[in-house]
């Protein structure tokens, strides 16, 4: 069943979060995450109020990059588990409630694939055009796409998207301009998008309940505004949800616009495309900043813009973060600032996503040497601090056996200390949470009105509402404490649900606000 927003019913209260496999909880004592680390996770996700996770690429692979290098879409990479794992954590997941979503990387595969290997030999086989060749080692693309030259016995180079090892799948051409740039219905192309539906279907027919698509814009080549990958994943959404109509499709594309016409639900708010991401949380100038922070009417500006065009198609999502941005601790915030933030993310439209470890405050650790192709994106992906132990209870094998290094401070957050202390970010958002999920004006599709603020200050106000439902939201990030009169809301009354440092008291049809610094406040009205 779909709602007004064109997505499946349970996306407009979901609570999505993301777990980086190999960092979540080592069940076997090998010092990397794996499958059945996270099933036993699965009742602190529950507790947490999770309605679904995304798990970054689980398949066998070199991981040259972390497993956005994939050298087998049907297995389970070893270290992870098997097969069988994954499919019993669905079946765990789905006990409590909580639905899966894969990484499928839909546009490259790593060099070690057996298609790739069969696509690099000189004599013309059935691989030959699973990927984009060029028609000699020494012509030129004329065009920004990344060749690479020289890498085996065929006469051409071969286009890669990221890194080298991630040679780009051959869905075509929109404007194809030289012989060896297919048009998007060429048998090669045709053939791998035919590929990519059987992956889909494979994982689908065994539990999962959707994906998040890595890079999906970019899988036809040369495409102004992206109007043929956008008709691509629309042939894909439709013969796929013929089968599995309830299922999330998630991009990672950064254009809603764009995305959620090619059939996607949900988009993200990121560090690339429209952007966004920084802007809000890791600028120089970002609103949420104790200290010389900026305003968030520009990033305001540009979301009630985008939502207002995809009004009906879908969702927009503004992650607390992922494995590809610096964490949101970072640069002396502290967990009082995330309290901050996490009320604004829990508050917002579309779906709220957190990634694992955000939510008791890890932090982004510097100087760490790159592992696995992260490069600065390393520090974001240390194990998760499950309790006080020497090695956070995140794998019992020695230290340097870790995928990564802990964080290395003697006060580290952990799960176990939060769980137990309710006035803890963990709480905070499990509270937010509990409310969200109660509240249809709070979730993804509520009507949001922003509050006019005087020039001179710092805070934001908005309103949520559905039906006769209305919420007012008010955060403060600064240091410098604020007030400000909410004029002409007419509130029936005001109950505070979640508040800090904000006294809200109604004067005829205004409500007077009083922030302190680094405040915030849920009120019902
Ligand atoms: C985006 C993924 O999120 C990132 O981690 C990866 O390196 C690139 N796509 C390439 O697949
Ligand atoms: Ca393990």
């Amino acid at each position: 069943m779909g709602t007004e927003t064109g997505s499946p019913a349970w996306l407009k209260q979901a609570i999505f979060y993301q777990i980086y496999p190999q960092s979540y909880y080592d069940s076997n004592g090998d010092g990397i995450g794996d499958i059945p680390g996270i099933i036993q996770k699965l009742d602190y996700l529950q507790w947490l109020g999770i309605s679904a996770v995304w798990i970054n690429p689980c398949f066998v692979s070199h991981f040259r990059d972390a497993g956005y290098d994939v050298d087998d879409y049907y297995r389970v990479a070893p270290r992870y588990g098997t097969n069988r794992d994954l499919y019993r954590l669905c079946r765990e997941a789905h006990r409590r409630g909580i639905r899966v979503c894969l990484d499928l990387v839909a546009g490259h595969t790593s060099i070690d694939h057996p298609w790739f290997k069969a696509s690099c030999r000189s004599r013309r086989n059935r691989y030959s055009d699973r990927y984009i060749w060029t028609s000699s080692i020494f012509s030129e693309a004329k065009s920004t796409l990344s060749l690479v030259r020289g890498y085996s016995e065929r006469d051409g180079s071969y286009v890669a998207n990221c890194f080298y090892f991630q040679p780009a799948l051959n869905f075509g051409f929109a404007r194809p301009d030289l012989p060896w740039q297919q048009p998007v219905n060429a048998p090669g192309p045709l053939e791998t998008r035919r590929e990519l539906i059987k992956i889909m279907d494979y994982w689908l027919g065994h539990g999962v309940d959707g994906f998040r698509v890595d890079m999906a814009f970019s899988l036809v080549k040369m495409d102004p505004g992206h109007q043929e990958t956008i008709k691509l994943w629309q042939v894909i959404g439709e013969k796929i949800r013929a089968r599995y109509p309830d299922i999330a499709l998630i991009s990672e594309w950064g254009n809603p616009e764009e995305s959620l016409a090619a059939g996607f639900d949900i988009d993200f708010v990121l560090h690339i495309g429209l952007g966004g991401y920084t802007d809000l949380f890791l600028n120089e100038n970002s609103f949420f900043l104790r200290h010389d922070g900026g305003k968030i009417q520009g990033f305001v500006q540009s979301y009630l813009e985008q939502i207002a065009k995809v009004k009906g198609k879908g969702l927009i999502s503004v992650p607390s973060g992922n494995h590809d941005i610096k964490r949101l601790r970072t640069d002396g915030r502290t967990a009082s600032d995330l309290k901050v933030i996490f009320t604004f993310l829990l508050t917002w439209p579309g779906v709220p996503f957190i990634y694992y470890g955000d939510e008791i405050g890890m932090l982004y650790i510097t100087g760490l040497a790159s592992k696995e192709g992260g490069y600065d994106r390393t520090g974001s992906r240390t194990p998760m601090q499950w309790d006080s132990g020497p090695n956070a209870g995140f794998s019992t094998a020695d230290k340097d056996r870790f995928y990564l290094p802990l964080d290395p401070r003697r006060n580290r957050p952990n799960v176990e200390e939060q769980a137990s202390d309710s006035g803890s970010l963990l709480n905070h958002l499990r509270d937010l949470i509990t409310l969200r999920r109660h509240y249809p004006a709070l979730q993804a599709d509520g009507t949001l009105t922003p509050l006019p603020v005087e020039t001179s200050q710092r805070h934001f106000a908005y309103l949520r509402q559905a039906n006769d439902e209305r919420f007012l939201v008010v955060l403060n990030p600064s240091a410098e404490p604020s007030s400000t009169k909410i004029k002409g809301i007419k509130p029936g009354n005001l109950s505070p649900r979640i508040c800090r440092g904000v006294q809200a008291c109604v004067e005829g049809d205004d409500i007077q606000v009083k922030l302190a610094g680094v405040s915030y406040g849920i009120f019902k009205l």
